[in-house]
């Protein structure tokens, strides 16, 4: 099968690229570089640089080279962020992400996966959150992903386009052969900052938030490994032929922020130096995930879920990368120019879901 993939270049979808690659796949990364890199693709991967919300640049793309499914990664993903500035929010991730529905409905591209995130629960009453919880999102980065997976629920009932929604919780280690990494600038995810701080590339640790209602005071999170994650898109493509899917992605274990940093120390062999800072707007007190119906309907399971194993992998790659990706300079495909798209209007494709009424 050939894949696009829309910011393959960043952590997730690095390692996704290489899970696809390794499955015997082929892909053509499109990535802005914002806050991907060259270095993170094997060099024979062809990488488009662009930005989705140039319409005409991805047109191009589709026009130039026919694909079996799309994996879309690509979008503004902290948080925080997100409560400073939710219009940015809403906008990238969300018009970024109606462009490029639009576009593979229009280059009859029929499987979508994408990126979404366990942040659309909002609070959640119960733990673990299963994947008909009830949506609520608590903050415009949640809202904004939510908003894509009703474009697609409506792509799909429309035009036929079937999609996994993938509702991740938090991504982390790096692939256990040291091919790819972690590599955030800045870096805001909490084990390669505790890395960083063991390795004493960082002064000390913040650790945002004490008083929530958690067993030692700190978050709860739920942390699956990169490549088990990417596995599961893999999964996930298998399901998607003739249906959509939406599956929340995790290890159903959740460690506090304290007990990460405990692991940290564990397997760098080294104390942190930590100090607690305010809560940041956004961040719920537990996300763990119920990933039940992944498991049941694909067989997936995680493979590397212990929590100091995947400190391992990501501390493994660290020693590697001391200064993370080279900064090499942006590489172009040079096959792909930008054309203006035409005005468009996509017929609804005829589909099982439209039975003739009876008469
Ligand atoms: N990392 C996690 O724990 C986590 C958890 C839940 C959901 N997600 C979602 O998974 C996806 C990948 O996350 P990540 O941690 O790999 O992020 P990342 O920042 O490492 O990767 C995002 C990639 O998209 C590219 N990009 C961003 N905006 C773009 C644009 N307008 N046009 C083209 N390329 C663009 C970036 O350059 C980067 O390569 C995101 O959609 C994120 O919201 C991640």
């Amino acid at each position: 099968m050939h894949y696009l993939v829309t910011g393959g270049a960043g952590f997730v979808g690095s390692h996704v690229v290489l899970a696809l690659r390794d499955a015997g796949h082929s892909v053509v990364v499109f990535d802005n570089l914002s806050t991907g890199h060259r270095a993170a693709l094997p060099p024979d991967v062809p990488l488009i640089v662009g930005d989705l919300s140039d319409p005409a640049r991805l047109n191009t793309v589709m026009e130039y080279e026919r694909f079996d499914a799309v994996l879309h990664f690509a979008a503004l993903s902290l948080v925080a962020d997100s409560m400073r500035a939710p219009f940015t929010y809403l906008r990238h991730n969300y018009l970024n992400s109606l462009h490029l529905v639009e576009l593979c409905v229009r280059h009859s591209i029929r499987r979508f996966v994408f990126s979404s995130t366990a942040a659309l629960f909002g609070t959640p009453e119960q733990q673990p959150i299963m994947e008909d919880a009830t949506v609520n999102p608590g903050s415009p980065y949640g809202e904004s992903k939510f908003l894509i997976e009703r474009v697609l629920h409506w792509a799909e009932k429309i035009h036929g386009l079937h999609s996994a929604c993938l509702r991740y919780f938090n991504a982390a280690g790096s692939d256990p052969s040291g091919r790819a990494g972690e590599d955030h600038r800045p870096e805001t995810h909490l084990i390669p900052l505790a890395i960083d701080t063991a390795l004493g590339r960082r002064p000390r640790l913040s650790i945002f938030g004490s008083d929530y209602p958690t067993p030692d005071g700190t978050c709860v999170r739920d942390y699956i490994h990169v490549t088990d994650l990417a596995r599961a898109h893999l999964a996930a493509l298998e399901q998607i032929g003739t249906r959509s899917v939406t599956y929340n992605v995790g290890n159903t274990t959740g460690f506090s922020n304290l007990e990460v940093v405990r692991s940290v120390e564990r397997v760098t062999g080294r104390r942190i130096d930590w100090c607690g800072a305010d809560r940041r707007p956004g961040d719920p007190a537990i996300l763990i995930a119920g990933s039940e119906r992944l498991r049941r309907e694909t067989g997936w399971t995680p493979h590397i879920a212990a929590l100091d194993d995947i400190v391992e992998t990501a501390y493994r790659w660290r020693l590697a990368h001391p200064d993370g990706y080279a900064p090499l300079p942006a590489m172009q495909d040079a096959r792909v120019e930008s054309r203006p798209v035409p005005a468009f209007s996509v017929p609804p494709v005829a589909t099982a879901m439209h039975p003739p009424a009876p008469s």
